[in-house]
């Protein structure tokens, strides 16, 4: 069976940025191309993600804009939008599209503009996110993304007494990890104490819980494991798996956020045929503290309830036994969310290229990356593999 391959990868860095949102893309597009070696004409198709430039930007209809201007004006382009998680389902299409011989080479990316060089500051992008949320049930009663984790999260410290120390090491050894990503929204080290003297957000989350507002774009490029055998640094793609979960969160049997994680999970580890065991680290959707713990159980890294204590314990560092979020995660490296999936597919491709420089994770082989969108109601997990 065909299997598809990522040969070229690239990002701007997440932060604040003035250039719009085609400027952003075209950046890590052209990065992209260069990185393989291709140009426009190798380019059989264009899967593109954003996911709020309608609300942000009055900017909807982006994908043969943004292609026009990368020299692909012409061939089949289309838009992905999946809250959080929108460039990994669009990363989940291309592989599909390859491996079915739908297209040979696809450009698969996302970009997003959140801060306030959009003109619109903290209140208002709030309220644009939480335009994913339930549209009945919860944006009603002025439930926001913040609220949301905090509710999953109290769940979490309820059920298994995770505490709000814990928490703040996950924000701490982000920043730390971020320390060492030039790409990084933020680049400074944080204390546990920095945490938990930072103020209220949504109880338990204080404002060092919390990722930021960023702007940035990824890029990547997928071709068949053949055609990649012909590139410089082919990573191999083992598995992608997709599921969803309920909406509202109150509709739910138990207020939990990893039903669609784990079987996202369990997907993509069947088609790599491997195990969670198997991986040398992890990128997680570490939107807020609490989901990182959360994700860190759901993909299979440690048991239930064992999440909060692994990071208390240095587990989940660089250096530590399951390594998570060495980019320093969407909480330090930044969350312009529909650049974050295939942001995150960069991060796994440097490491199993042995190219991520200070933070990279020494000999991986095998990981995996978890990107969840909405009330945790979609959510992509993929598993990547160095070639031997
Ligand atoms: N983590 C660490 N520092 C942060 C930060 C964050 N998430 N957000 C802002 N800061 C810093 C700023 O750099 C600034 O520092 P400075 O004073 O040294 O320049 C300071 O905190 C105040 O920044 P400001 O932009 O005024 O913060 P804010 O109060 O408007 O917004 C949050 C802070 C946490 C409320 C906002 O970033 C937020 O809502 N984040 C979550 C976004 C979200 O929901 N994403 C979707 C997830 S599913």
């Amino acid at each position: 069976m065909t299997r598809a391959s990522v040969v070229g990868a690239d990002m701007t860095t997440f932060g604040v940025h003035e250039r719009t949102l085609t400027e952003l893309f075209a950046t890590a597009a052209l990065g992209a191309y260069d990185d393989a070696g291709v140009g426009p004409d190798d380019i059989d198709a264009l899967y593109f993600g954003n996911a709020m430039g309608g609300q942000t930007e009055n900017d909807t209809h982006l994908a043969p804009a943004v292609a026009a201007q990368i020299g692909l004006a012409g061939i089949p382009c289309q838009r992905f939008e999946d809250a959080c998680a929108t460039s990994s389902n669009a990363f989940k299409n291309a592989v599909e599209a390859v491996e079915a011989g739908v297209h040979d080479t696809v450009l698969v990316g996302g970009v997003e503009r959140c801060t306030p060089e959009t003109g619109l500051g903290t209140g208002e992008m709030t309220r644009i996110f939480a335009s994913a949320s339930d549209r009945y049930y919860e944006q009603p009663t002025g439930l926001t993304f913040p609220g949301v984790f905090a509710l999953l999260t109290k769940r979490h410290m309820h059920e298994y007494g995770t505490t709000e120390e814990q928490l703040a090491h996950v924000a701490v050894k982000n920043h730390a990890n971020g320390t060492r990503n030039p790409n990084a929204h933020f680049g400074k080290e944080i204390t546990v104490e920095d945490v938990l003297d930072s103020p209220v957000v949504a109880d338990p989350f204080r404002l060092m819980d919390c990722c930021p507002f960023s702007d940035g774009a990824s890029a990547v490029i997928v071709t068949s494991d053949e055609n990649a055998d012909s590139f410089d640094n082919p990573v191999d793609v083992g598995g992608v798996g997709h599921a969803t979960d309920i909406v509202p969160l109150s509709a739910k049997p138990v207020v939990q956020a990893t039903q669609a994680a784990r079987d996202a999970a369990s997907q993509a580890y069947e088609q790599a045929e491997t195990s969670a065991d198997e991986m040398d680290f992890a990128e997680v959707h570490d939107c807020f503290t609490g989901a990182e713990v959360m994700a860190s159980e759901a993909i299979g890294f440690f048991e239930d309830g064992e999440g909060g204590p692994a990071a208390a314990e240095g587990r989940t560092a660089i250096d530590g036994d399951r390594p998570i979020n060495p980019s320093g995660g969407l909480k330090a490296k930044g969350h312009p969310i529909g650049a974050t999936g295939t942001g995150q597919i960069v991060e796994l491709t440097e490491h199993l290229r042995n190219n991520a420089g200070e933070r990279q994770i020494d000999g991986a082989e095998r990981a995996v990356a978890h990107n969840l969108g909405g009330d945790a109601a979609t959510t992509v997990v993929t598993v990547m593999e160095a070639r031997e």
